[in-house]
């Protein structure tokens, strides 16, 4: 079996940070999404993984980052897509890698909690020709739907309706054989001008193949938006464990919730898990509260921070007023000004949003 990732996208609802970096990329509980879906995949027992991305500095970094594969002891094949054509397409270009081999595909923005490998095992020796992954979701209409019969066959899929027929939603997570193949080819673009995976799924109930769908009862979070991330990094840090690499002075206190990484220091200061303290980040006579992730090379320093995701480099210095509920990017200073006039001073990037009480 094979492992395909879609990992293109502009990821414009995470702007600015995905102005300088792709949205696969940005870290949740300190490890960036698209890591803990080739994760995923190898722990099904996968050893090749394509991964199709665009043609901008997205892909170049994504490329960069993941290199070979050779640190999760897989085979990456990147697969570029010249434009953005849906998910359907990105499978028809993948065929040559693919080839006859029955395959899982994964959104590389989205998160699931744990246990998915045996899924993907149970498809691989199965007589089905494609296995979906439902959820059940307030807001269907934001997703593809499936109608399911009493008999748990699926009856009808059909992308982002208006009126959906159900409230289960297509989580992003696929199994086909080589059968999609004819499907992908079959279909015509939606009206967004993409080719629909859901319709390709369609195509293949419609034709008498087996599609098994599988309700999957945890959470599952698509990473669109920073609200998203943020819960995101909530669920994943809930399910970390405890662990101390780094130094903790004796002035501090550390919840045993908290995962403190090589070289990271913590100082006359108190952390609340469940939180991680990346490599090199230094905490300074500060306060950092629940379900905060501050990734590598950091600094906080007088200052209180909660329920947040900082990425490397960044430096908060001096805060009177505590942190949270933000997505702060890299190599970002926030700090007091000693110079008069008393106001906020700010220099901000494209899109940015900052909320003052
Ligand atoms: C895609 C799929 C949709 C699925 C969703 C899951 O939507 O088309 O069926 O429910 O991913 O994240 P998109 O992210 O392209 O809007």
């Amino acid at each position: 079996m094979k492992g395909l990732i879609l990992s293109g996208g502009k990821g414009s609802r995470l702007y600015p940070l995905t102005y300088t970096s792709a949205k696969q990329l940005v870290p949740v509980a300190n490890k960036p999404v698209l890591y803990r879906v080739i994760e995923a995949i190898r722990d099904a027992g996968i050893r090749e993984i394509g991964i199709v991305v665009g043609v901008d500095d997205n892909a170049r970094q994504v490329r960069e980052a993941v290199g070979r594969g050779g640190r999760w002891g897989v085979d990456v094949t990147f697969i570029p897509q010249e434009a953005p054509l849906g998910l359907a397409h990105a499978v028809k270009i993948s065929q040559g890698f693919l080839g006859e081999d029955r395959f899982v595909m994964f959104l590389g923005d989205n998160v699931i909690q744990g246990g998915i490998s045996p899924l993907i095992r149970q498809f691989e020796h199965s007589a089905w020709n494609s296995q979906i992954v439902l959820t059940r979701v307030e807001k269907p209409e934001q997703y593809g739907v499936a109608q399911v019969a009493e008999d748990g066959s699926i009856v009808r899929l059909i992308e982002k309706p208006k009126e959906p027929p159900s409230d289960l939603a297509l989580v992003g997570i696929y199994m086909f054989d080589r059968h999609v193949f004819d499907a992908v080819h079959a279909i015509k673009p939606s009206w967004r001008g993409e080719l629909e995976i859901t319709d390709a799924i369609q195509w293949l109930v419609d034709n008498g193949y087996a599609v098994h769908p599988y309700v999957h009862r945890g959470w599952w979070i698509d990473t669109g938006a920073p609200i998203d991330m943020l819960a995101a990094n909530d669920k994943v840090l809930e399910e970390l464990g405890h662990e101390i690499k780094g130094f903790v002075d004796k002035e501090s206190k550390v919840s045993d919730n908290v995962t403190v990484e090589m070289g990271a220091e913590i100082i006359n200061s108190v952390v609340r898990g469940p939180a991680i303290i990346g490599e090199g980040t230094r905490i300074v006579n500060s306060y950092v509260g629940p379900f905060t992730s501050i990734y590598h090379h950091c600094l906080v320093e007088d200052s209180e921070i909660e329920h947040c995701i900082v990425l490397e480099h960044s430096r908060i210095v001096d805060i009177p007023v505590r942190v949270a509920d933000s997505l702060i990017g890299r190599q970002v200073e926030l700090s007091r000004s000693p110079y008069k006039p008393k106001a906020y001073k700010l220099t901000l990037g494209d899109h940015s949003k900052v909320g003052i009480l």
